[in-house]
């Protein structure tokens, strides 16, 4: 399976923050933003990822994850050159996904929990139909909402609906087979003149080939669209962090315990930067310890 991060847009509502570099550069704590819904690929088992972003932005994302060779992932980069909708995340991909299926993240959307990687890998492993996640939130209003009857089969799905019909977001983690790159070339604009994902969705929906995952309790899906979410999502990290000592989407201990590569690739990461925390962290775990 491929993976997509799709990290473009302008991120107006985080003026002037983002005036000058793009909103998934930006650090959460101690790591930039991107690094999190990478953290969600890797976790799956997925080593070959696109990440598409403006043709502005795109060379900071470059110089950042390089070809991704030092971490045992293979990073590949596109272009998008308006935001023309989620969806079109599959029509600049198109080539890169080929036969295979594919799954999208949102390059701002930080979700964490026990039990994520066994779900991630769960959905990975499912050879059709497409995977969502949803999560219980306070506004939904803001989201792509799902309604559920209790066997948790969707019955819904609406775009950011003025009266929703539950408060169950769908979150900007999806899977799907290899059917989801027709869906998408064949989709109209909506009336906002973008390729919804939430049509992508409805469109499994109607093959009854789609399937959410409730993200219960247990679970965080951090919001990063405002300055207020924004410093709440670091604050978040950096409290279970200090207070466990265990990383949150440290890409390199993520290669490590994936098999990607081996405790002395991992040490070497861990020296570059070893007058940091979080260098010194990757070489006590490449350490065993
Ligand atoms: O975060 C989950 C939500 O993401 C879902 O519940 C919604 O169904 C889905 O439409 C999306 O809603 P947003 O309002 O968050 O979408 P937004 O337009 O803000 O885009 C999400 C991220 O993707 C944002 O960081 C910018 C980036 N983006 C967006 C568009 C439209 C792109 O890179 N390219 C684009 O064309």
């Amino acid at each position: 399976m491929k993976g997509i991060v799709l990290a473009g847009g302008t991120a107006t509502r985080l003026y002037p923050a983002t005036l000058g570099i793009s909103k998934q550069l930006l650090p959460i704590y101690n790591k930039p933003m991107v690094y999190y819904p990478i953290s969600l690929l890797m976790l799956a088992g997925i080593r070959d990822i696109l990440i598409i972003s403006t043709p502005h932005d795109l060379p900071g994302f470059r110089r950042l994850l390089g070809t991704g060779a030092s971490w045992g992932v293979q990073f590949h980069y596109a272009e998008q050159a308006r935001p023309g909708g989620l969806a079109e995340a599959f029509i600049v991909g198109r080539e890169f996904i080929g036969d295979d299926g594919v799954c999208l993240v949102l390059g701002d959307n930080i979700l964490h929990g026990a039990g994520l990687a066994e779900m991630l890998q769960a959905a990975a492993a499912r050879p059709t139909g497409c995977t969502l996640f949803g999560y219980q939130v306070t506004h939904p209003e803001r989201y792509g909402v799902a309604e559920i009857d209790r066997a948790g089969k969707i019955l819904s799905l609406e775009e950011k609906p003025k009266a929703p019909r539950s408060n169950l977001a769908v979150t900007g983690l999806y899977f799907y087979d290899n059917a989801v790159v027709d869906i998408a070339a064949h989709l109209a604009p909506s009336p906002r003149g973008e390729l919804e994902i939430t049509d992508v969705n409805l469109a499994y929906v109607a093959r009854d080939a789609a399937r959410l995952e409730v993200l219960g309790r247990g679970f965080a899906w951090l919001d990063t669209g405002t300055h207020d979410s924004f410093l709440d999502a670091a604050n978040f990290v950096q409290v279970l962090e200090r207070r466990q000592g265990v990383y949150i989407a440290a890409l390199e201990e993520i290669a490590y315990r994936m098999g990607f590569i081996d405790a002395a690739q991992l040490a070497k990461l861990g020296d570059a930067m070893a007058m940091t925390d979080y260098g010194k962290y990757l070489q006590a775990v490449a350490r065993g310890e």
